[in-house]
């Protein structure tokens, strides 16, 4: 395979007992495919970015709990869900902000419970398969929820449209299309002619290595900038709306999203460009009430000052300040597109209804 879209961003290999990944760290230079067993390879996995992007980290995580559980010797199902609680935890401590985390730790939970009638039944072998059949769910259903996010965010796009994204929220961090990335890729498919700018995304270089490689080699025009280009660029006309992932959005609407989302959608203010953040309502959290209570992942210092360089580029024992992530507020979001369409502001009230309807 040629094309980097013609691999699968995380599958389930359940004969050997292992998840598949590109490992994400080597790319665009290298493409190589590693197989997870263990829990610390998994955790380990997740921590260092090798699988990253908030919906990609819950299939692994959907994936994870199954492949930790099969071989459990659990002889009942206080015992079965003592075990699962621990290694759920284990797997929920890898990264903080992307809610689809624990989200699909939950759900894969929750099914469990609900097949064992909370307790009333308990056969191991069955309950098992049912967990593997819950995480081939997840799978399945990322990638029907991306087209439709994709499809509700076409409606945002005309012909000859320039469009600006931050981070990556594409393929690479989804099992297809991508959230931010899959209304590009429909308008694509249709023939439109649009230009996509991709923020390089420092400290980690996601929109340089992932973002810019995986549209580019599905022949979409695509050019990259530095993050602190934006502002000229969108000056410039150049651009007509911008869509982004995000990895939690709050019960008001405020959305976490790879740090620099904020300066981009501050920006977009200024010059009246339409700002739109991408969300599978898995990544929709309503029991977090605003942005001030989404827990902002810090990480190292030396992705800042040295990572990427050949040496250092930071005086020795200068402080660093390196949050992985920043909040967006409401008001600076123009739409939330989700599978069930666009919300608008006030997004309090959208995201109640979006919830009620889907309960429903
Ligand atoms: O640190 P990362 O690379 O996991 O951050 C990813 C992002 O911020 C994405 O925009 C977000 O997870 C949405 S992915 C569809």
């Amino acid at each position: 395979m040629s094309n980097i879209l013609d691999y699968e961003t995380v599958a389930l290999v359940d004969e050997v007992d292992a998840i598949e990944i590109i490992d994400q760290t080597l790319l665009p230079g290298k493409t190589e495919m590693i197989r997870l067993h263990t829990g610390k390879e998994i955790w380990d996995a997740i921590y260092l970015l090798q699988v990253r992007g908030a919906p990609a980290i819950g299939v692994t995580a959907g994936f994870g709990i199954y492949l930790l559980m099969k071989h459990s010797e659990a002889d009942s199902y206080e015992a079965f869900m003592t075990e699962f609680r621990e290694k759920s935890d284990y797997l929920n401590s890898s990264r903080p902000t992307a809610v689809n985390l624990s989200w699909a730790l939950k759900r894969m939970e929750a099914h469990v419970k609900e097949f064992c009638e909370e307790g009333k039944s308990f056969d191991r072998a069955a309950v098992i398969a049912e967990m593997k059949a819950e995480s081939e769910r997840i799978k399945a259903e990322d990638i029907d929820v991306c087209r439709r996010i994709g499809e509700n965010g076409l409606t945002l796009i005309e012909d000859g449209y320039g469009l600006l994204t931050h981070c990556n929220a594409g393929q690479l961090a989804t099992c297809k299309y991508g959230t931010a990335t899959a209304p590009m890729y429909l308008a694509h498919e249709k023939g439109m002619k649009i230009k996509v700018y991709c923020d390089e995304t420092r400290p980690l270089l996601q929109g340089a290595r992932l973002t810019a490689y995986e549209l580019h080699s599905a022949g979409i025009d695509t050019t990259l900038l530095c993050d602190n280009m934006s502002a000229s660029l969108m000056k410039s006309g150049a651009i007509n709306a911008i869509f982004v992932g995000c990895d939690r959005v709050a019960a008001n609407g405020d959305a976490a999203n790879k740090i620099g989302t904020s300066v981009v959608a501050t920006v977009a203010k200024r010059y009246n460009i339409p700002f739109y953040v991408c969300a599978p309502t898995s990544t929709i959290d309503i029991n977090t009430p605003t942005g001030d209570e989404i827990k902002i992942e810090q990480r190292k210092p030396e992705e800042v000052t040295e990572m990427w360089y050949k040496e250092r580029m930071a005086p020795e024992g200068v402080k660093v300040y390196n949050p992985a992530f920043d909040v967006t507020d409401n008001e600076l979001i123009t739409g939330i597109v989700t599978e069930y369409g666009v919300l608008r502001a006030p997004y309090d009230v959208a995201i109640r209804k979006l919830f009620e309807q889907v309960k429903a």
